[in-house]
């Protein structure tokens, strides 16, 4: 995790994890004004501040190894597709379920790292390199460093700042597919890398809702990467694997191949537009168009006996109907369709199209969704399964359904880069780094 273009503490009210101030992860919990009980160094925070709901999630690291401490869920409010569109109601529901996480977890929380998704993330590919003498010698911690810089010093709109800097492979020479170049002997070392940036006034105005609701926010975490961590395996991870977090406003994509990120992507399309179709199709209210969807829904249309029927309240004082439930699935198919024909889509455009030996893996809670693996199947023409999140010690069982995987995911990240950075000369930037190339 890099925030290399943020600047330093103070500037936008939050401090980064950066080289910057190279702090690391700063702890979870200091506070003890309110009597509760802290073990503030082993604590970590994550918020993952959806479109449809807000989850906190406390975990404790001992030794290295994680477990859960609390949790809170709140509905969300003032947030859409990935943006904050109203700072006050968005920080009372991170401040209702920071509340709730508290008193599950038995300690105060005023830092945590925070999700970032939606339209507002965009990635793109880059390569650095730098020449290291006019005979071969050793790399170094510092080398590797500096080419790193060099690949990230792509030019990048002013209105945008980086979130994460994540190799791929590292070029000794004429050798390519390194993993991790120290100690090797060349004279010229280059790296490619996959940037993830986000918009920067909305990434500022998830910190500022998170600052208002008593957080200071160490990090931030693109959704998608967090998910994989959540969700995905290494043999996926290394023969090629698309996955895809379907959320309520939008879906965030990111592919590894070869056992590094290759692509990240979002399309315009989440479970709320399924829900949106439903409620116009059958002519009912959005929160019984929900309801619906969840219950009934179905994906394939012919997965669904012609016979069936179900009850659909109707708009305003009219008496609900009995319809066939095909019909539900004949708006809902169309829509799965397009989903993934948007996100195949994308993944031609971004050239990783024929690159997912592994197929996809579907999260979120639009993951949900009866049906959505076939359709996902057979547009994207390769194998795909439903992503649960990784159970961490002490989870309750409720943390285990698709929509927990960008939390679940993000507090395993986190920890994961606290660990690579508490190593023995493991600090900064080069540990960053490593941390990354090791989750592969
Ligand atoms: N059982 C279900 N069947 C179908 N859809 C479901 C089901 N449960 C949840 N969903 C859908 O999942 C979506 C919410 O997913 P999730 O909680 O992952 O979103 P989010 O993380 O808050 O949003 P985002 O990631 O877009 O910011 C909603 O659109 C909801 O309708
Ligand atoms: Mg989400």
């Amino acid at each position: 995790m890099f925030l290399g273009l943020q600047p330093p503490v103070g500037e936008r009210g939050f401090s980064p994890v950066s080289e910057v101030n190279n702090q690391g992860f700063s702890p979870g919990i200091l506070e003890q004004d309110n009597g509760l009980a802290t073990n503030s160094e082993n604590l970590l925070t994550v918020i993952d501040v959806g479109s449809a709901k807000t989850c906190v999630l406390v975990g404790e690291t001992i030794d290295g190894s994680l477990r859960y401490r609390g949790h809170g869920i709140s509905e969300s409010r003032g947030s859409r597709k990935g943006a904050i569109v109203d700072l006050e109601k968005a920080s009372s529901s991170i401040h209702r379920a920071v509340e709730e996480a508290e008193k599950i977890a038995g300690a105060t929380i005023d830092h945590a790292v925070v999700t970032m998704g939606g339209p507002l993330v965009r990635g793109l590919n880059s390569r650095g390199g730098l020449n290291l003498g006019s005979r071969p010698r050793e790399i170094t911690r510092e080398d590797v460093r500096q080419a790193s810089e060099r690949a990230r010093s792509v030019v990048l709109p002013a209105d945008r700042e980086m979130m994460h800097l994540l190799p791929q492979e590292y070029i000794v020479d004429q050798q390519s597919s390194i993993r991790d170049p120290l100690g090797m002997i060349g004279m010229k070392l280059e790296v490619s890398v996959h940037i993830v940036t986000a918009g920067k006034s909305s990434s500022q105005n998830v910190v500022t809702a998170a600052n208002r609701a008593g957080i200071q926010v160490d990090d931030t975490i693109f959704e998608g990467l967090a998910s994989a961590e959540g969700t995905l395996k290494s043999d996926e991870r290394e023969l090629g694997i698309c996955l895809l977090d379907i959320g309520a406003g939008s879906t965030d994509l990111i592919v590894y191949f070869e056992g590094a990120v290759a692509h990240t992507g979002v399309v315009p399309i989440g479970g709320d537009h399924f829900t949106n179709d439903v409620a116009v199709g059958l002519r009912t209210p959005l929160i019984e168009a929900e309801k619906i969807k969840r219950l009934f829904g179905n994906a394939v249309v012919t997965n669904v006996p012609e016979s069936n029927e179900i009850e659909v309240p109707a708009v305003g004082e009219r008496p609900s109907r009995l319809m066939p439930q095909r019909l539900l699935s004949e708006i809902l198919e169309p829509r799965a369709r397009e989903l993934f024909e948007y996100v195949r889509d994308n993944l031609r455009q971004g050239g990783v199209l024929e690159a997912l030996g592994a197929g996809s893996v579907l999260t979120g809670g639009g993951a949900r969704l009866a049906g959505l693996m076939p359709i996902a199947e057979s547009v994207l023409r390769s194998p795909s399964r439903i992503g649960r999140p990784a159970t961490i010690a002490k989870m309750p069982m409720e943390l285990s359904d698709p929509e927990f995987a960008t939390a679940v995911g993000s507090l395993m990240y986190a920890n994961r880069s606290r660990v690579a950075r508490s190593g023995p000369g493991q600090t900064g930037f080069a540990a960053k780094l490593k941390a990354i190339f090791q989750s592969a």
